[in-house]
């Protein structure tokens, strides 16, 4: 069929008809909101590079989670600011750690929100890297007990579900293994499967004070070159036992994120992440762009690609806009 009989804007005529053949939609229920834990009291500092988001100490989680909830978001991700940082990050794991006050705070205070933890020692250790180190290398091996260490004290503390971001290999089986031997079978494991080295995390790392202090993160994280190379740390996450699978960034890597969709059965997140927030906002601030179209279009694109979940710094203005449209 070919115009003039076919006519595509026969459907587009009017929202009626554009709603009632939408192929892709956006749900708050979808999407995880991450928050930046501090220590100390009644805090709540603004993130310069990241306008809207904040870190908060322990206290003020409670009154964050009412306001995700009103939004329609009901999945928050951790990641935590430690007093003190050491060579192994011992913070990670601490029994009265920043992240597993944090949890048993948001247990308290809203038990039904699922409480997601990121798993890493990067906000932990002196030296800003991703595992322990021998000399000047990131030592594989030795980081795996500590990982799962840190993934087993957040399921104690009460956590929902565990997201190992490290990139060390294995860690996905170690940590599976240290839930399972601990009668922690239910808890979830939401793998950064397939994590670039990537510029775009440049907000975050100040907002976590997580900048490595020598070298960068190319020897454990993705080069941002490969992609086929995405599809085989997929598979062994698969078989070290993932539920759900996470491609970060987001926007950058689409082409990831539908292949992975493609190419796996297991959920698939994306993580649209602060450099990619923060150069929407930048732009909207500058009046250069619709902010709120801009996000919902953005965050739209990342469903398209294939993302069942979407974490991101836009999950509580993009569930409002949801719920008053
Ligand atoms: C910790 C971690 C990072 C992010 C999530 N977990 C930083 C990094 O790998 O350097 C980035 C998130 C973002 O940029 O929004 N390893």
């Amino acid at each position: 069929m070919v115009f003039p009989e076919y006519r595509p804007r026969r459907m587009r005529q009017n929202e009626t008809l554009r709603a009632l053949i939408r192929e892709t939609r956006l749900v708050p229920e979808q999407m995880i909101y991450p928050l930046f834990v501090m220590p100390g009291k009644g805090k709540r500092e603004p993130i310069p590079s990241m306008p809207g988001i904040h870190r908060m100490s322990v206290d003020q989680l409670g009154k964050e989670a009412k306001e995700c909830l009103a939004a329609g978001i009901r999945s928050v991700i951790l990641f935590g600011l430690p007093d003190k940082k050491d060579p192994m990050g011992s913070g990670a794991h601490a029994k009265d750690g920043i992240v597993q006050r944090a949890i048993r705070e948001l247990k308290n205070k809203a038990p039904h929100l699922n409480v997601v933890t990121d798993v890493c020692l990067c906000e932990y250790t002196d030296h800003g890297h991703c595992g322990c180190l021998i000399g000047n290398n990131v030592d594989n091996d030795t980081t795996l007990e500590l990982l799962a260490r840190t993934a087993l004290s957040h399921a104690q503390a009460g956590a929902d579900m565990v997201a190992p971001s490290d990139m060390m290999d294995g860690r996905v089986a170690e940590i599976r293994s240290a839930l399972d031997e601990n009668d922690y079978h239910m808890i979830p494991i939401m793998s950064y499967a397939v994590k670039y080295a990537s510029a775009f995390y440049g907000p975050f790392r100040d907002a976590a004070d997580c900048a490595p202090q020598f070298g960068d993160r190319r020897s454990y994280q993705m080069d941002p070159a490969n992609s086929r190379e995405a599809l085989r740390e997929a598979t062994l996450d698969v078989e070290e036992g993932a539920d759900i699978l996470m491609v970060k960034p987001a926007v950058a890597y689409l082409d990831i994120i539908s292949r992975l969709h493609d190419d796996f059965d297991l959920p698939i997140a994306a993580y649209h992440v602060s450099g990619e927030y923060a150069m929407i906002k930048a732009a909207a601030e500058k009046g250069w762009i619709d902010g709120d179209r801009v996000m919902a279009e953005t965050l739209l694109s990342i469903r398209r690609a294939g993302a069942d979940i979407i974490l991101t710094y836009f999950a509580k203005d993009m569930g409002r806009l949801l719920l008053n449209s």
